[in-house]
């Protein structure tokens, strides 16, 4: 199989980063683009500055840089058809049309579709109406879990622990602007109760093949407190998955997402990630997402051993039956430097300074960076660097991740203290 030589990856983060240096690595030497990047991507590759939500200049750049292929990292040019527009144009694209999408940009038409497939997952009502939906609320126990239907980053799920906080968020979503368009349907959904984990399945069409597994934290503070954010660190592999917990998971819920989403007439080709809740009776799906997850992709994708290129490649082209992916049997462990402030209001432009070498197996990849006018690489978003690092042992990766994550300098960085600390507590 002939691979594509000239690569464009979109999107800006910690995720794309990933995905260059990946692509980057493969034994087919592919020219790889980037739009519109950042400051850690720009020293891999070459950047060009497109915005993400900007289909018609991603579909300009990818024609006249005769790019063989697109690979897209985050929704938002998913939900707006970029996939559909480089089909069109003929050019090669891993990631979902906007009609699969659609999977991530709207809660309230995943939990249709997971009901009628009867695909495991949390009871929901279905509201537009305020007065409705209170009524629903007073059937319903606490703690309960209130949805705006639209793409909100990250910040359209309340999960209420009283009726009082529950109505409030009833009425922000379907009465206040504070959600916009994405909170004009909502879904009131009964609180699931477990340990969560990510499983990132490569598609194409009816044929799939399943990442290896792991865990974000998804709450700002140590101990999962304080407000949720975009992922604050991962590790991989993610233990409590058993392979028997896998399987099932397969069975019950990965193999039947496939068809369900292909039985819609949806031609899926690009990576769902499956949100799970490991509950006391089974595994239950919490969400789906269209896009590798970021930071489970600076996990995830440095455990392969299989060229990430051959597999995206067998995807878009339809080839992915029989595909068989070979995992490195090490441990990945990656903790996220924030902005201080992140989730909420944080500055940007405060020079970070890195040490001058790095212990063995760990990579830093950058997310919000830029280049100041002094030529200095400053903070330039709420999530700033992911520092990753492999090794034999989960503990090993730990250290070796927040030996790099002290060394780094930067007046406002803040980081977990405690990514992996539930697996390695468990041993
Ligand atoms: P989502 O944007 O759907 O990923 O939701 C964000 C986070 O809210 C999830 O990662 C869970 O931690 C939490 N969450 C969402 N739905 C539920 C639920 N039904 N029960 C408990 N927690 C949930
Ligand atoms: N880390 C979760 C996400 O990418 O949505």
């Amino acid at each position: 199989m002939a691979l594509p030589k000239s690569i464009l990856v979109v999107g800006s983060g910690g995720r794309e980063h990933t995905l260059v240096r990946t692509l980057l690595a493969s034994p087919a030497k592919p020219r790889v683009l980037c739009a519109p990047g950042n400051a850690g991507i720009a020293q891999d590759a070459p950047c060009f500055p497109v915005a993400v939500d900007d289909v018609a200049g991603l579909l300009a750049l990818a024609q006249r840089e005769q790019v063989e292929l697109v690979v897209v990292g985050p929704e938002i040019p998913l939900s707006l058809g970029l996939a559909d527009r480089l089909l069109a144009a003929k050019i090669p694209v891993y990631g979902p049309k906007a009609d699969g999408a659609r999977l991530e940009a709207s809660k309230t038409f995943t939990k249709r579709l997971l009901l009628k497939y009867k695909i495991p997952t949390a009871a929901a009502g279905f509201f537009t109406e305020i007065a409705p939906a209170l009524a629903y609320l007073h059937t319903r126990p606490v703690p309960i879990v209130i949805k705006a239907d639209g793409l909100a980053a990250g910040k359209g799920v309340i999960v209420a622990q009283t009726a009082a906080e529950a109505e409030a968020a009833v009425h922000d979503m379907l009465a206040g602007n504070k959600f916009g368009a994405a909170g004009s349907q909502i879904l009131i959904e009964d609180c699931l109760y477990g340990e969560e984990t990510s499983i990132l399945v490569v598609v194409s069409g009816r044929d799939y093949v399943i990442l290896p597994t792991s865990q974000d934290h998804k709450r700002i503070g140590d101990g999962d407190t304080g407000p949720n954010t975009g992922g604050m660190g991962t590790y991989s592999p993610a233990d409590v998955v058993t392979p028997a917990l896998l399987d099932r998971i397969d069975r019950e819920i990965v193999r039947p997402s496939i068809d369900a989403i292909a039985a819609e007439g949806i031609a899926f080709c690009g990576t769902l990630f499956i949100g799970i809740m490991l509950t006391a009776s089974g595994p239950s799906v919490i969400e789906y997402n269209t896009r590798f997850g970021d930071p489970e992709t600076q996990v995830v994708l440095p455990r392969l051993e299989t060229d990430l290129l051959a597999l995206l490649w067998a995807a878009t082209r339809g080839e992915l039956a029989g595909f068989s992916l070979a995992v490195k049997s090490i441990h990945a462990l990656c903790v996220v430097i924030a902005a201080k402030g992140y989730p909420e209001a944080y500055a940007k432009g405060d020079v970070i300074t890195f040490p001058s070498t790095l212990p063995p197996g760990v990579t830093v990849y950058h997310a919000g960076t830029a280049r100041n006018d002094a030529g200095r690489i400053v903070t330039n978003g709420g999530r700033v660097l992911g520092v990753t690092a492999l090794a034999p042992t989960l503990s090993q990766a730990a250290t070796a991740a927040y030996a790099t994550c002290d060394a780094i300098q930067c007046s406002g960085k803040y980081f977990r203290r405690d990514i992996g600390a539930r697996q390695l507590n468990r041993r």
